[in-house]
């Protein structure tokens, strides 16, 4: 579990490939850099994440756009440890995306556990039930836009009103 002043960083390259991690990261992830340096960043995905999650962080990204979002990591001997990320994308001085960059710390327990938690498991399910990889995403991303059309908020102010 991160204490409220760990702060685990990463960048990576467009494709995700992880270009750098701060110590903290590699101590909660359990690889070294020689490891994780040119290795995909899902080298720390946690089954039970759903991949709507992914694919809106994804998304988010290549539009430009920043994204707050509860994520669920795995280390190398099986611990899992929450984090709340912050996402952005890097841009060069000619306003191109060269690479990906996250800030991760202590999340709010009490979110993760009335609000994350549940969402996630929903999410998990539709994945589960839908026919193909690619029914499993829209059916997911269907199930969020509901849930922020009910709220009338986009992604990051729900995370923000839950309280991150
Ligand atoms: C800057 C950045 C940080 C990321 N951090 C994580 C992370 O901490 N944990 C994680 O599982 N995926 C993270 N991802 C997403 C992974 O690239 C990947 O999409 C995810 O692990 C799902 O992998 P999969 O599509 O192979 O299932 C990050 C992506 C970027 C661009």
């Amino acid at each position: 579990m991160l204490d409220p002043d760990d702060l685990i960083v990463t960048k990576t390259d467009l494709s995700g490939k992880i270009r750098y991690g701060n110590r903290t990261f590699y101590k909660f992830a359990g690889y070294g850099p020689s490891e994780c340096i040119g290795t995909q960043h899902n080298i720390i995905r946690h089954p039970d994440m759903p991949r709507t999650v992914f694919k809106l962080l994804w998304d988010t990204l290549k539009s430009g756009d920043e994204i707050f979002a509860y994520v669920n990591n795995r280390s190398r001997n099986g611990d899992h440890y929450w984090v709340l990320a912050h996402v952005t994308p890097s841009w060069n001085e000619k306003g191109e995306i060269i690479g990906y960059h996250s800030n991760r710390r202590a999340p709010n327990r009490a979110v993760i556990r009335d609000h994350i938690e549940p969402l996630y498991a929903a999410l998990m399910q539709i994945e589960k039930n839908s026919g193909s990889p690619k029914d499993a995403l829209a059916a997911g991303e269907k199930h969020v836009s509901d849930l922020l059309a009910s709220k009338g908020m986009s992604f990051n102010e729900l995370m923000f009103a839950l309280g991150i």
